[in-house]
């Protein structure tokens, strides 16, 4: 299993399960067919809506002895209604209770900017709280508490630019360690691939497969559709595999942890079995031309009207 090393030498298996968009009612079979077929990283979040649906099966899992809780990996994240230092640490208690668990492996700030608390999604663009008001490092401190009380093991941002973790370096106790991103051939983010690793940041790839299934409103017509690439399955024919392998593979290869979702068990096979696969130079440098800058999640909507953010600040782009 092809593992990522934190700077304290604990090891993240690279290639985890994702479940946004997973429905509550399959997320559980999804998780525990994942374990038994040797997944051993789960990434959640509240804001999936599924929390307690994972803590279930990992319960599950766990009494049936098909795994411990030492040997899988589980990352969650805070809400961006959480950011506010009172909290912090009550949204991870939460997230815990509803996994049922006692630590997480990787707690996550899931986005860079701050909604009005008790809203989960803004209506308009005056229900987002500017980081002035509720500045990152302030959230930040907060994340370190949470080490230091043995509720998580690991820190880290998600969404965030080489500028944000910058800000957040200098003057912390624990720099975050992972940075997780949208990362596939069509957004390939070179330059912030290679600011975190001289920062001994870690990048998690989201959306490895172009998130086909995001609702309609993150979407947009004619919009390029990654796994009917040519080039990818041109690459899948010649090595015997599928286009989706072929994605997961070029993350491994860039040495990212990767977190294709899905709840069908061929494909939750088909998506681990991709670790086996390994892209040639020709293939890397195919896969390299395809980078067309093309975020399927944009971001925008932090950023309507009156609100303090932009989709140019958020990405510092
Ligand atoms: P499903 O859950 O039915 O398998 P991403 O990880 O980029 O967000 O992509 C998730 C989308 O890709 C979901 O629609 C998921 O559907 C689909 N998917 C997951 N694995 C594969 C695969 N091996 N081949 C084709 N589609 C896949």
């Amino acid at each position: 299993m092809i593992t990522l090393a934190f700077r304290d030498g604990d090891r993240m298996p690279a290639l985890g399960l994702g479940t946004w968009k997973s429905e509550p009612d399959e997320v559980g079979a999804a998780v525990e067919e994942a374990i038994r077929l040797g997944y051993r990283h789960i990434d959640c979040a509240p804001i999936y809506g599924n929390e307690p649906h994972i803590g279930e099966a990992l319960e599950q899992c766990f009494k049936k002895g098909l795994v411990s809780r030492e040997e899988v990996w589980v990352t969650s994240k805070l809400w961006n209604n959480r950011h506010a230092a009172g909290d912090v640490i009550p949204a991870l208690e939460a997230t815990l209770a509803d996994l049922r668990l006692e630590y997480l492996d990787l707690y996550l700030m899931h986005w860079p900017v701050a909604i009005r608390r008790g809203l989960v999604f803004p209506e308009s663009g005056e229900d987002m709280v500017s980081l002035e008001d509720v500045p990152l490092a302030e959230t930040w401190e907060r994340m370190e508490a949470a080490v230091a009380a043995g509720l998580c093991r690991h820190i880290g941002v998600s969404n965030c630019s080489a500028a944000k973790i910058a800000s957040l370096l200098d003057g912390v106790r624990i720099a975050p360690e992972m940075d997780q991103v949208e990362l596939h051939p069509y957004l390939q983010q070179d330059g912030l691939l290679s600011f975190c690793r001289s920062n001994d940041v870690l990048v998690t790839a989201y959306s490895p497969l172009g998130s086909r299934d995001r609702p309609e409103r993150l979407r947009t017509e004619g919009e390029p559709v990654l796994l009917e690439d040519p080039v990818i399955g041109a690459i899948a024919a010649r090595l015997d595999a599928t286009p989706a392998q072929v994605l997961i593979a070029w993350a491994l290869a860039r040495r990212t942890a990767v977190i294709p979702k899905s709840t069908n068990p061929g494909r939750i096979r088909e998506n681990f079995e991709a670790a086996e696969i390994t892209l040639d130079a020709h293939a890397i440098r195919e896969i390299g031309e395809l980078d067309r800058h093309r975020r399927y999640i944009e971001g925008d909507a932090w950023a309507r009207p009156g609100s303090p953010y932009t989709v140019a600040g958020l990405w510092d782009e």
